[in-house]
């Protein structure tokens, strides 16, 4: 018993220390000076109302909303705004804070600009598929000068989420499957948007998301819950949360799933011990929309339990519940939380606004000549040139690039919407601003060809399917002809064309929160449509609209070309005529496994080998060893793959030496040749797999990339160097070690069609 009060009084000793900082820092010592004198004013309301966020409306994604907004401003009950946009709305309302209350405390202002502001750019999984580091920082970078411009200082992004089931929905708001390529994106994210400078009006404090695990719930199904090992954790989905915060994140979102038992809002395992003190975190912790009070329903406690517990954990900050802002001050006198949390909590929060440079100019996102660097004409160049470069050719038999001459039908329920253009979660987007394809095409074919557009069908055959897939302004316009009506139209179209541009698949809130489907194949009444164009035996390209891996296997079979667009941003539509009239040679490759079927899922290039695995070409059932009686355990298009409008072909790769001692390195070189007739680009991919481990090991992993622009006919020699650290990985203890043995080296254009070589890591 003494031991245990011993315990309680050190911990809060150094709980009491930690609240006033004493920094040596001389820029920290001023902060630190700053926010001491400022919570010396401060009552406990006051304090608890910094940890209050309240949502101002624009999209409510929870059970619950926000009212008497003003009020609770002005009685300092108030620390944060969500989805207030516009620099003269954000001024009116910061005005409140910080001319009506007590203390002036100035308020900050978030928003979801998770892929760009009004100019917007592809869905994150589609701005992954371009493997291009530089380009995701600066659409990054462009999204905060536009939302900054805006009002806006912080960004509930980035989304590092790793995801190997297509049922869920939002799979399209991260970057795909893999950890090595999802960490590097998550730190050029984040140096996107911070910058070199926090404190500049032109940047905005990112926030990574959703900690942790969420892009793993049970069936694919949102708000799931999550049950996995340490080791796939520490392995596999945690490293893209830990880079963005080595890369100087400024906050963290909290999941909605648990972990181990106990929801990720109060898990102090996760929000303490592993973020703060094993990581060194020292931002502020905000919970996801109402996470705080859906504990109650988790089961997990009553209304003052869960916010207790929250805090406790190392919960800052509560998004709209209000559980903080009611029940902390009881719990207080109960002593079921103690002062210290609610100041160490209240401290993170002051320190946010500090660095962001508020306390200095609470206006200073508020600058109305600011609004020329929104939806710029460079901007808009620069979104649809990174479309393009995100889209991933399926498929090509010499149907694409198509020819400006002659006539094209264009069909399908995507092929003339405006709203469906930019993606899910573009909620600052101005939806009647994207141009759509059938424009897009019309004005790229320059009179020289010509469009014939007819709907052919609706988005489901089912009108309550369709309305709960096009919410929030994206109508596809339901159109009320029978299935039959729709498709004579579109044959009588098809008939007269050359070639037929099928404009399918998802609306883009398939996509997104709260959109898991059980069924990812294109939905049933525009499949009936696509194979009724095939019939006519006119070339057809499908250019597929998704926000996640589809199944296939049909259209790879019967459909000549097949482009996927994902949702390209507001610059999608001329992005796509680029590419499909070949002024652009697409270049994307996968960052997401496409299954052949619903039940290969998960499905993913870095498994575990297993005891049995196939011993043949893996073409044929064989029994007594891990696969399907009914499909193969190959998936349809692997991730890394994509195709170009040039062919590539791959030397076999070198070693400059085959062994390295725990101080070398050596390096893999491959020779890369365009054997097409046009300029290209292409990632050249380095998987490594570890073939005996203390572990099991994947049968490869990715460790590096190239992306490499090569004329037609030209060759370019690839170099990666290759160091231990390079191979190191989280052992049963959870030490991150390398371990000497024999290593195999694979290069290639994507995870199956590589070339390998070995080497040895030797123990000294
Ligand atoms: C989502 C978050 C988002 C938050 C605030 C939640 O429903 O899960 O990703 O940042 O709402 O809009």
């Amino acid at each position: 018993m003494r031991k245990i009060q011993m315990a309680c009084i050190l911990a809060a000793l150094t709980a009491i220390l930690m609240q006033s900082c004493r920094s040596t820092n001389p820029d920290e010592a001023k902060m630190d000076g700053f926010i001491n004198d400022l919570m010396k004013k401060m009552t406990l309301e006051e304090k608890i109302g910094q940890l209050n966020l309240l949502d101002f409306g624009i999209i409510v994604t929870g059970q619950k909303g926000s009212d008497n907004i003003a009020e609770k401003i002005k009685k300092g009950q108030v620390g944060e705004l969500c989805n207030v946009m516009g620099s003269e709305n954000v001024r009116n309302i910061q005005r409140i804070a910080v001319e009506e209350s007590r203390l002036k405390i100035p308020l900050l202002f978030g928003l979801d600009v998770i892929h760009g502001y009004k100019t917007a750019f592809p869905v994150p999984l589609a701005m992954s598929s371009t493997w291009d580091l530089a380009a995701i920082e600066k659409a990054a970078r462009i999204a905060a000068r536009e939302a900054s411009a805006d009002g806006i200082c912080w960004t509930y992004s980035p989304m590092v989420d790793i995801c190997r089931d297509a049922r869920w929905g939002r799979i399209a708001e991260g970057a795909g499957e893999d950890t090595f390529l999802g960490s590097a994106i998550a730190a050029a994210m984040v140096h996107g948007y911070q910058g070199e400078d926090l404190a500049a009006d032109t940047t905005l404090m990112a926030c990574v998301k959703h900690f942790a695990l969420y892009g793993a719930p049970e069936a694919g199904r949102d708000y799931n819950m999550v049950d996995m090992s340490r080791n796939r954790m520490y392995n596999d989905y945690l490293p893209p949360y830990r880079a963005a915060i080595d890369a100087g994140a400024g906050s963290v979102m909290a999941s909605f799933n648990e972990i181990d038992g106990i929801p990720a809002t109060a898990n102090k395992w996760l929000l303490t011990e592993l973020l703060r003190d094993d990581w060194g975190f020292n931002g502020f912790v905000v919970s996801d929309y109402t996470g705080i009070m859906e504990m109650v329903d988790h089961g997990i406690g009553d209304t003052a339990t869960v916010a207790a517990r929250s805090l406790a954990a190392g919960m800052d900050m509560d998004i709209v519940s209000e559980f903080y802002l009611n029940t902390l001050p009881t719990s207080l006198k109960e002593g079921r939380v103690s002062e210290v949390q609610i100041n160490t909590a209240c401290r993170r929060v002051l320190e946010a606004k500090y660095k962001l440079g508020l306390f200095d100019d609470p206006y200073k996102y508020c600058n109305p000549d600011r609004a020329k660097d929104i939806y710029t004409d460079e901007n808009r160049a620069f979104a649809r040139k990174i479309a393009s470069e995100s889209f991933v050719l399926l498929k090509n038999d010499k149907v694409l690039p198509l020819q400006k001459k002659g006539k094209i039908a264009l069909i399908g329920p995507l092929a003339d919407t405006r709203s469906n253009m930019p993606g899910t979660w573009s909620v600052s987007v101005d939806l009647s601003k994207p141009a759509t394809l059938k424009e897009a095409l019309t004005q790229a074919a320059e009179n020289t060809a010509h469009i014939i557009y007819a709907k052919g069908s609706n988005l489901f055959a089912d009108a309550a399917i369709e309305e709960s897939a096009t919410m929030f302004g994206r109508s596809l316009n339901r159109d009320n002809r029978t299935e039959k009506q729709l498709l004579d139209e579109a044959l009588q179209a098809a008939r007269g064309a050359d070639v037929i541009v099928a404009a399918l698949g998802e609306s883009s809130e398939m996509s997104g929160e709260c959109s898991s489907r059980s069924d990812i194949s294109i939905p049933d009444v525009q499949q009936r449509l696509l194979e009724a164009l095939v019939n006519t035996g006119k070339p057809v390209v499908l250019v597929l609209f998704t926000g996640r891996p589809l199944t296939l296997e049909w259209e790879n079979d019967h459909v000549p070309a097949i482009l996927n667009v994902w949702f390209g941003g507001t610059e999608a539509a001329p992005a796509i005529a680029d590419a499909l009239f070949g002024d652009v040679n697409p270049g994307g490759k996968l960052t997401v496994t496409f299954p052949r079927n619903i039940g290969q899922i998960p499905i993913f290039y870095n498994h575990k080998n297993t005891g049995r695995p196939l011993a043949g070409d893996g073409k044929s059932f064989e029994k007594f060893r891990s696969n399907y009686l009914d499909v193969s355990n190959e998936p349809l298009y692997p991730f890394g793959y994509g195709l170009s409008y040039a062919t590539f072909d791959y030397s076999d790769v070198k070693l400059n030496t085959t062994a390295m001692d725990a101080r070398g390195e050596l390096t893999a070189s491959v020779t890369v040749t365009n054997t097409g007739k046009i300029d290209g680009t292409e990632v050249v991919q380095l998987y490594i797999r570890d073939i005996v481990g203390s572990i099991t090991r994947p049968v490869k992993e990715l460790k590096g990339f190239e992306k490499v622009s090569i004329k037609a006919g030209e060759s370019e020699t690839v170099n990666f160097k290759i160091t231990p650290e390079m191979l190191k990985f989280y052992n049963y203890n959870l030490q991150y070690v390398f371990e000497a043995g024999d290593f195999e080296v694979m290069i290639g254009g994507n995870s199956r069609d590589v070339k390998s070589t070995c080497f040895t890591l030797t123990d000294q």
